[in-house]
């Protein structure tokens, strides 16, 4: 989506920022349990003010976040009680994480560094169709070879023309395959996800798949 719409979402908060969960999510977890946190620098482009980026903190010895809205950057250091250094502008660093306040459509592989592991939660699908060609793009410029990218996707019906759109293997698939190794690493029907109440959808099921660059 547009920078209006995140802008918009983050200042009236609510439902429109949803997607934030109180909890570390299980997938975060996971990337623990498969040992690829070790010693490495997780990306976590459109993080929001994610939990997991402490739990990958801990857990990892590096972590860079990516987010556009100053809002989110200032409520996930105040929220955490920390105090990050801002030095240059917009890169704020607590401890062995950091947060780069800007669009992830204007960052290099040069102002990250090198990357190890991403971890995409709700960002992938963040992005309409029409728009999704140039995260994807975006992403593959951004990973060196020999990088794992997590991703988590929600796949419902009926479909909704807002975010968190619905995508499953197959666009994962038709997205990544020229440039990453895929696994399909879980697939786990939600009904009870809030969305399916909500939008009184027929079935939701989360996804995580875990690439590794060519
Ligand atoms: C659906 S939320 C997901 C947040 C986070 N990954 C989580 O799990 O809570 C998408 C986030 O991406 C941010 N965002 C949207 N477009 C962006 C862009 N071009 N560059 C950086 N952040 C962006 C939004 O402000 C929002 O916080």
């Amino acid at each position: 989506m547009e920078e209006r719409f995140w802008l918009e979402s983050w200042a009236e908060g609510g439902t429109r920022t949803s997607f934030h969960l109180r909890d570390v999510h299980p997938h975060a977890a996971l990337l623990a349990e498969l040992g690829l946190l070790d010693d490495a620098t997780v990306l976590v482009p459109l993080c929001g003010k994610s939990v997991d980026l402490l739990y990958f903190a801990a857990h990892a010895r590096r972590v860079v976040g990516v987010e556009l809205v100053p809002e989110a950057v200032e409520q996930f250091f105040t929220d955490n009680a920390l105090t990050p250094v801002e030095d240059p502008p917009g890169v704020l660093t607590a401890g062995n994480l950091q947060i780069r306040r800007a669009d992830l459509f204007q960052l290099t592989a040069g102002d990250v560094g090198p990357v190890d592991v991403v971890y995409d939660r709700a960002s992938l699908i963040a992005f309409p169709p029409d728009m999704r060609g140039r995260y994807v793009a975006k992403m593959i410029e951004l990973i060196p070879p020999g990088a794992r990218y997590f991703i988590n996707t929600l796949e419902y019906r009926p479909t909704l023309p807002t975010p968190p759109f619905s995508v499953g293997a197959a666009e994962i698939e038709e997205y990544y395959s020229r440039f990453f190794e895929i696994e399909h690493v879980r697939r786990e029907p939600r009904p009870e996800h809030r969305m399916v109440e909500k939008f009184g959808l027929a079935e939701l099921t989360e996804h995580g798949f875990l690439l590794t660059r060519r």
